[in-house]
């Protein structure tokens, strides 16, 4: 009887898939394409950086760091690397080894740990840059409103890549992370002034802007320079929707003020 109900299992059709036999757990597992800095994070000696070339903070700059200074305690005078720094890079032009070895000097701190500072730190630039440094954010928000329309038009417009600068020393290309005016994305930084609600056109209408204000000088320059801002009309960021509620009347007896 045993042999015969084998025979018969034997002849029954297989199953298409048949069960597995143990459950191997499965992730899945995805990557995007890494994206490397275009700084360097070591630092290489250039005839414009290295530690023969003297720095001292001008006798404005002193002033400015006796005010800094007093706002912590002498013993956490330390704190004050990050405005110190800032200091020697506007006065220098970028943040050289000798812009950070002399923080180091005035703040009794080990070079090390102010190289740590600089180097984390995206707003140090450790070697020179344009007049104009357009600094593209490119973190999420940015990016689902297009920040690869803005990097298209700053690279054609100017003909470079990331992390290099025009020939006629103009414009330094730097791409960066997010630069916190999200609401208004997508949006670059040029030197101080953050330009927003950008798309490839007004983009490159903002550059052209920059270069015909060059040939000018005092007020003429000042009138020719782009306004800081949204370029898309809207006011800073209100929503670009208009008013969508507070629209009428404040219920209830309270009025607090007569102006509203
Ligand atoms: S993501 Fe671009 S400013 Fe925040």
């Amino acid at each position: 009887m045993a042999s015969r109900l084998s025979r018969i299992r034997l002849a029954l059709p297989r199953p298409a898939h048949p069960r597995p036999t143990h459950t191997t757990p499965i992730r899945t597992f995805s990557t995007t394409t890494t994206l490397r800095s275009d700084a360097l994070f070591v630092h290489r000696d250039t005839p414009e950086n290295n530690t023969s070339i003297p720095f001292t903070f001008s006798p404005q700059n002193e002033t400015l760091i006796t005010e800094i200074l007093a706002r912590y305690p002498p013993q956490y005078k330390k704190a004050a690397v990050m405005p110190l720094l800032d200091l020697g890079q506007r006065q220098h032009g970028f943040t050289s080894l000798s812009v950070m070895n002399e923080v180091a000097k005035r703040l009794d701190m080990p070079p090390m740990r102010v190289y740590e500072v600089a180097t984390f730190y995206t707003m140090y630039n450790r070697s020179p840059v344009g007049k104009y440094h357009v600094q593209c954010c490119t973190t999420t928000p940015c990016m689902l409103r297009d920040s690869d329309a803005v990097m298209k038009g700053i690279q054609d417009h100017l003909g470079v890549t990331p992390g290099h600068t025009t020939k006629d020393g103009l414009f330094t290309f730097s791409e960066v992370e997010c630069l916190g005016a999200c609401a208004n994305a997508p949006m670059v930084q040029i030197n101080d002034d953050f330009y927003e609600d950008l798309t490839y056109e007004t983009t490159i209408d903002l550059l052209k802007a920059l270069q015909a204000a060059e040939g000018a000088t005092g007020a003429q320059r000042a009138a020719k320079l782009p306004k800081p801002g949204p370029k898309s009309g809207r006011e800073s960021c209100e929503n670009s929707a208009g008013l969508t509620n507070l629209t009428g009347e404040p219920w209830g007896k309270e009025k607090f003020r007569t102006d509203l």
